[in-house]
């Protein structure tokens, strides 16, 4: 009986690689999954609302992957409440204001806010228009479809960001030292405030998502993995390739997406010993 039991502690502990180890690496750290919603379509531009731990997001019907058919859900990382964000049609956009606890949401007939208590979006601004992705540092920013053009609020109205027109904007993000990053179909960019131009950062991604940890970190979601900025150029922290969304919870924790699940990755005392791509 002794001799069983202690074979049974040396196996269990000795490293042995399981076949099936499914944890996953990012940067130094080691991670397990836990599948927080399975089944949806695609969900891309996880937000999350540090005050409430909730994260907002976009999805399509898995069943028909159809574009137009975007729609807003939120999941209360704390509670593990989660629910479809009725009254938006094409929804799609989520931008929020962490200090304020301002959430903006946008579809296809313009921009809304998020109201923690009745649950419902009211309208806000920029009835029609069709609103492709929201970003907010200071001002809340816009993007329109189809032509992706980039608008900024001020004194309570939108209006064309100057240096940017007449160029494609898909995503857009301003880092705490007021770095400008931007995506399109063709890779990203920094723009340079003081010189006025700008820099290719690399143009062989296709990027998914721009987005900060609560440390100020920028990381970019990509068809080729994720990355992190250091100074200028990107620094490969995870080869996992099918990444379509990513967020840090109010404690830094990472919630990633796949094509149809989110995900929230717990801290792993042990890796795989295969350390390569187990996605
Ligand atoms: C993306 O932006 C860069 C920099 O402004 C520009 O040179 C390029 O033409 C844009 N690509 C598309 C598809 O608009």
């Amino acid at each position: 009986m002794n001799r069983i039991l202690f074979i049974f502690v040396i196996t269990s502990t000795s490293g042995i690689p399981d076949k099936s180890c499914d944890r996953i690496r990012i940067g130094n750290n080691w991670y397990e999954r836990e599948t927080l919603w399975s089944d949806l379509g695609r969900p891309y531009n996880l937000n999350i609302h540090r005050g409430s731990n909730t994260l907002f997001f976009s999805y399509t019907q898995p069943e028909t992957y159809s574009d137009v058919d975007f729609q807003l859900a939120y999941y209360n990382l704390d509670s593990n409440d989660h629910q479809n964000i009725v009254g938006i049609r094409g929804g799609c956009a989520v931008a929020i204001n962490q200090a304020t606890d301002e959430i903006y949401l946008g579809g296809s007939e313009g921009i809304y806010k998020y109201n923690m208590l009745t649950k419902l979006a009211d309208f806000y601004k920029e009835d029609g228009v069709n609103i492709w992705a929201l970003f907010y540092k200071r001002n809340l920013f816009y993007i329109s479809y189809p032509d992706q053009k980039l608008y900024i609020e001020i004194d309570d109205k939108f209006s064309p960001v100057k240096e940017f027109i007449g160029m494609e904007v898909d995503h857009f993000h301003v880092n705490k030292d007021n770095d400008i990053y931007f995506a399109n179909k063709t890779g990203l960019y920094k723009y340079d405030n003081d010189n006025n131009n700008i820099h290719i950062v690399n143009n062989l991604i296709t990027v998914r998502q721009i987005v900060e940890d609560i440390d100020d970190n920028v990381y970019i979601c990509t068809n080729l993995g994720l990355f992190s900025i250091k100074v200028d150029e990107l620094e490969k922290v995870s080869d996992m390739k099918n990444v379509h969304g990513l967020a840090f919870d109010r404690d830094n924790n990472i919630v990633i997406s796949d094509e149809k699940n989110i995900i929230k990755l717990i801290n792993s005392k042990s890796g795989c010993i295969d350390d390569k791509d187990h996605w």
